[in-house]
């Protein structure tokens, strides 16, 4: 199946460290990865397309990874794994191993050491997936363009397959041969966390006990930072868990990866407003029909827009340190406040 990532490249402003305003829509083709089958990518300047090309091999990589750990449909019990691979497989845009690359490669560190900590995230956030739109939750019936897990299969498959996914990312991560126990260890600590309570799953505790009400901004920031910042958290850090970074780096990482991941949902929530469910593969709508507390509920989509471009800014700030290493990962940004689905 072709994957094709909607990507708005910002351009770069020579001498500046932010970048200038959206341009050009290019569309990378996650399969295919070649600038020659990439619609609109002659619109761009050929050194973004290229990087644009070079992200879209670590989505690729990335789905290889899961490819492989995921048990094949083919094993007992083949309707659970059937159901795994399929929430797993079934078209993610990637965004969360992109990091854990596009971080690791602007710190120097081995692109093998990498793989580990992309596919346990990835895991995780299919996971999460699957349990969102249970009925219990966001009763949502499409993903990704797809039947959601729990209509594909039934309800049970579904809370089963969300069941196994998570302790496979951890299971990933403790064979991993390329990592040394303790970078293991850490690894493990960071995730678990941004998984739990007081990371994403406490983040949609919160969501569910917020519908129908109205939240101040400071409630909605720490409800999203946790559903869906915790995990873009987790995938920028963990590639610092795996330098010798010092406190200014990894300080800067740290603020870059909640300022992004608060972006990433504001995106989302405005993409639920005024995208189409043919473009996010997803109902539209969903968050009003719930009685969602959403930043468009709280601010319209105007202000959600402004809050979600200074956020962006500040990351572009906080990634000035790390000068052109960083490149990946101001495209990645880029993409996350521009992205169409
Ligand atoms: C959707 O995440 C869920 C949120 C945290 C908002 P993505 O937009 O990354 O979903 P996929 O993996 O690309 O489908
Ligand atoms: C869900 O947020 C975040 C998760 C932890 C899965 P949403 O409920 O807004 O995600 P979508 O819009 O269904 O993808
Ligand atoms: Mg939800
Ligand atoms: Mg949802
Ligand atoms: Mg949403």
């Amino acid at each position: 199946m072709v994957l094709v990532l909607p990507l708005f490249v910002r351009q770069v402003v020579p001498g500046s460290r932010l970048y200038g305003t959206a341009k050009t829509p290019a569309r990378l083709d996650l399969d295919s990865c070649t600038l020659a089958g990439m619609s609109g990518l002659h619109q761009i300047d050929t050194e973004t397309g290229l990087l644009a090309e070079r992200i879209s091999l670590w989505a690729t990589r990335a789905e290889g990874c899961l490819d492989r750990v995921l048990p094949a449909a083919t094993r007992m019990p083949t309707r659970l794994h059937e159901a795994m691979r399929y929430a797993a497989l079934n078209g993610g845009k990637r965004i969360r191993p992109m990091f854990v690359y596009a971080t690791g490669e602007c710190l120097g560190v081995d692109i093998e050491k990498l793989d580990a900590p992309a596919t346990a995230i990835e895991l995780i956030h299919a996971f999460s997936l699957v349990h969102d739109d249970l009925p219990a939750m966001d009763n949502d019936d499409l993903r990704r363009g797809q039947p959601t897990v729990h209509r594909k299969f039934d309800e049970a498959t579904a809370i089963l397959a969300a069941d196994a996914l998570q302790p496979l990312a951890f299971h990933v991560l403790a064979n991993c041969t390329e990592l040394c126990a303790s970078e293991i260890q850490q690894l493990v600590a960071l995730i678990a966390q941004a998984c739990g309570s007081l990371g994403m799953t406490g983040g949609q505790a919160i969501d569910l006990a917020s519908e129908g009400k109205e939240l101040t901004v400071a409630e909605l920031a720490e409800m999203h930072g946790l559903k869906t910042g915790a995990l873009i958290r987790a995938a920028v850090m963990s590639s610092c868990c795996l330098v010798d970074a010092d406190e200014q780096h990894l300080s800067a990482m740290d603020q870059f990866s909640r300022d992004i991941g608060l972006a990433f949902q504001i995106r989302d929530d405005i993409l639920d407003v005024d995208g189409q469910t043919h473009v996010i593969g997803k109902p539209a709508g969903s968050d009003e029909a719930l009685n969602k507390a959403t930043w468009p509920s709280l601010f319209g989509i105007d202000e959600s827009l402004r809050r979600c471009n200074r956020l962006f800014e500040s990351a572009m700030q906080q990634l000035s340190l790390f000068g052109s290493d960083a490149e990946p990962l101001r495209l990645l940004a880029s993409y996350v406040v521009e992205r169409k689905r």
